[in-house]
């Protein structure tokens, strides 16, 4: 695997990428508003756990929106939030207060690296790891470090994508000569992806169940497009303004939307 072809393995890009909330929330953004079938992914993660763990772990927090999500329906005694990045930490902690003010004061927001987990061996009930395994050049060393966290019985809920997500963005990007080669590049996902999660997981821990859910995005226009665009870095794009890329992008759509899925996984797994 080359990680420097890769944005989301190579760990120069990182600062890039979750340096400060704006890329991820402009890119949320945009996917949520085109987003038009498929299940809330943090009300699926808070079903696939125990009705009410004491201890839980969230690797990747990013802005927290799960984090938030899980501290509620939860209510556990202890929850960390751990992500690599501060900037992200502070977003997470603000969504926390926000929406779940009685928990906050049980949540602790941690900044490590999802390689080195500072806690203790045997230790955590519950372990969510939320799109961020693909942003590991080998996903199976970080679940060797979740292992060791766990406690005996304890349970991990990894959620990832399918490799080939937005596949039609991919076409269209490279149609619109913005990136001709945008259908070629090695897909963001590919370290951690819904057709290697499983066997990967396996490695390391008794893998439980896996499911497959089938999201689908619609993306109304060109300006649209463009938002969601600008925010991927797989593409190369020759500039970033959000004018010049919608008017590109619409010499393909012609006044259309343009329609894409993904497939989002998740791997429910224990430590025997
Ligand atoms: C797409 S966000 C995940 C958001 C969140 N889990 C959710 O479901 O909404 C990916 C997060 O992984 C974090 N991340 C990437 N590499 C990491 C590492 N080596 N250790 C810890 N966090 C990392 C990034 O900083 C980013 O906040």
């Amino acid at each position: 695997m080359n990680t420097s072809a890769n944005p989301f393995l190579d760990h120069k890009q990182r600062h890039v990428l979750y340096g400060d909330a704006h890329r991820l929330t402009q890119r949320t953004s945009a996917l949520s508003a085109a987003k038009i079938s498929g299940a809330a992914v943090a009300e699926v993660i808070a079903g696939l756990g125990p009705s009410r763990p004491s201890c839980v772990l969230d690797v990747g927090c990013g802005r927290g929106g799960t984090t938030a999500y899980l501290a509620r329906a939860w209510s556990p005694d202890h929850l960390t939030a751990l992500d690599a990045s501060a900037a992200m930490l502070d977003q997470a902690r603000a969504r926390v207060t926000e929406h779940a003010p009685d928990i906050a004061g049980r949540v602790r927001f941690v900044c490590a690296d999802f390689h080195d987990i500072p806690a203790l061996d045997d230790h955590v009930d519950v372990i969510v790891a939320a799109f961020c395994l693909y942003h590991a050049p080998k996903p199976g060393t970080v679940l060797a470090e979740f292992r060791r966290c766990l406690r005996p019985g304890g349970r991990i809920i990894l959620v990832t994508k399918s490799a080939d997500s937005y596949a039609a963005l991919d076409e269209l990007v490279a149609a619109s000569g913005l990136d001709p080669d945008a259908t070629r590049r090695p897909s963001l996902y590919e370290s951690f992806h819904s057709g290697n999660a499983e066997t990967i997981t396996a490695q390391h821990l008794r893998v439980d169940t896996v499911a497959h859910h089938q999201h689908r995005f619609h993306f109304t226009d060109a300006a649209h497009t463009a938002r969601y665009v600008a925010t991927n870095p797989k593409y190369r794009l020759p500039q970033q303004e959000l004018d010049t890329l919608t008017e590109r992008l619409d010499t393909v759509l012609r006044g259309h939307g343009v329609a894409t899925d993904s497939a989002v996984t998740y791997v429910v797994a224990s430590k025997t």
